[in-house]
């Protein structure tokens, strides 16, 4: 009888039980401190004002954080009685629709943030005590539903910082710029070869991964090209000169009626510098209150799902679909196993990739050299989020884990499935394997792309 041979896709490495607590208290104080830090700096009629229908009230995200981490942490895994069960309803996203949301009696800044810190100091005592082997049930075991938590107060720290984007008036966030590109970003290849076989999508391994991202599955992927780094304003703004948002050709039916209705020309944020017609100048964008002329060499920020898709067809390319994608941040070569990273298995650091807010825009593309894959694909993790090809679907054997709305709910052809994170997203909510997702109509996520294509005849190897 044949024995079925299961091939791990990413061991993470063993950690002693003191080791793991240490870790997700770690993760659950640098998400407060970004958290705190995205909200201390306005005052309380900027953070309960609506900047964008699309968001809600800065003042609703803060104490939305505390709520979930009480019912999952304080009540679901320390089984403890309910400090606040009257703010269930105001702070569940299903409940309340965004547009609603300013006007529902929601705590005051002075309010949410006492809330949040009463939870925060139980659910520590609850990780002292909880016991996070890894036979325990799947919701502690290896502290899981800590770094779901941990991982949703990052989540909600990034749509955070998007409102902050649409938000008018003056700067109020402040980071250093990032360095500029290194000296072979100029002479990389445009494109690398990945070539065709399966590989593993998708883990079993990865314990902090998130229901969407299960269960590891093999995937055949022919071989393909794709763009070594992330497509550049330069590159866009050539599709622009070129008269793409003009041109219906380039665009699906879907996207051509929605760039009409919409009136889209530019990426989000976007306006044209200083010229004697208002068509005129440079271009311009505002990025966190200031304005400032568009930087060519920098990865194209704040364009749908649909301006993507027409540019990469006036290229002559497409989007890579989301196997691809994965199998050109993950596949090594040399072993045939699926890492954790491009890099390899080790934990993303400050040289390896841009992320976690330490700047207010992504890097060159071209930077971060020593995060390339083996296939010499650069910035895969971090920088911008990639726009890929296909919907948010569920992989072959997906049970939903701990509750149906975090992916269930929204599987199915309205959204497109988007990968890597961006500078936008911190650490423990970024991993090959992250699949996020939005409405292909979405410009306010820190997102790009990159493009991909198959090969010519007699190319492929
Ligand atoms: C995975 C980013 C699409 O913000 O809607 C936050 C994450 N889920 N609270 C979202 C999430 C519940 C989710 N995305
Ligand atoms: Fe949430």
């Amino acid at each position: 009888m044949a024995v079925p041979i299961r091939i791990p896709d990413a061991p993470a490495p063993p950690r002693t039980d003191e080791a793991m607590r240490a870790a997700v208290r770690e993760s659950l104080e640098q998400a407060r401190r970004r958290t705190l830090a995205l909200t201390d700096c306005l005052g309380a009629d900027e953070l309960g004002a609506q900047h964008s229908p699309l968001m809600s009230p800065l003042v609703w995200d803060l104490a939305h954080v505390g709520n979930q981490e009480e019912i999952w942490l304080v009540r679901t895994a320390g089984g403890e009685a309910a400090l606040r069960p009257d703010l269930d309803s105001l702070y569940d996203a299903f409940q309340q629709p965004r547009a609603e949301r300013p006007e529902l009696p929601l705590l005051t800044p002075p309010q949410a943030r006492r809330y949040i810190a009463a939870v925060r100091e139980r659910a520590l005592d609850v990780l002292l005590k909880a016991p996070l082997g890894p036979d325990q049930d799947p919701l502690l075991a290896n502290g899981f539903v800590f770094g779901m938590i941990a991982q949703h107060e990052q989540q909600h720290d990034e749509t955070m910082l998007a409102t902050h984007q649409l938000r008018r008036g003056p700067a109020v966030l402040h980071a250093p710029r990032p360095e500029p590109a290194p000296a072979d970003a100029a002479d990389l290849p445009s494109e690398a070869w990945i070539p065709g076989g399966p590989f593993t999508m998708g883990t079993d391994d990865e314990p902090w991964a998130l229901d969407n991202e299960r269960p590891a599955h093999r995937v055949e992927v022919p071989g393909f090209w794709l763009d070594t780094v992330p497509l550049s304003n330069r590159a866009f703004q050539e599709f622009m000169a070129d008269g793409g948002y003009q041109d219906p050709r380039w665009w699906s039916p879907e996207g051509w009626a929605h760039r009409v209705e919409a009136g889209l020309h530019a990426p989000l944020f976007w306006q044209r510098g200083a010229g004697p017609e208002a068509t005129e100048g440079d271009w311009l964008r505002r990025r966190f209150g200031v304005l400032e002329p568009v930087p060519p060499d920098e990865p194209v920020l704040h364009v749908c799902w649909y301006e993507a898709d027409a540019y990469a067809r006036w290229a002559g390319r497409r989007l890579p679909t989301e196997a691809e994608w994965e199998k050109a941040a993950r596949h090594d070569p040399a072993t045939g196993r699926s890492r954790r990273y491009p890099w390899g298995d080790q934990d993303p650091t400050p040289l390896l990739a841009d992320l976690g807010q330490r700047h207010l825009q992504p890097a060159p593309a071209g930077a971060y050299p020593d995060g390339a894959s083996p296939y010499g694909v650069r910035q895969l993790i971090g920088g911008v989020w990639e726009w890929t090809a296909s919907d948010f679907a569920p992989y072959p054997g997906f049970a939903a884990f701990p509750y149906k709305e975090y992916s269930e709910v929204f599987f199915g052809p309205n959204y497109k499935v988007l990968r890597g994170g961006a500078f936008s997203v911190a650490e423990v909510a970024c991993r090959s394997t992250f699949r996020n997702w939005d409405y292909p109509i979405r410009r306010q996520i820190f997102a790009g792309f990159r493009t991909a294509r198959d090969p010519r005849p007699g190319e492929g190897r």
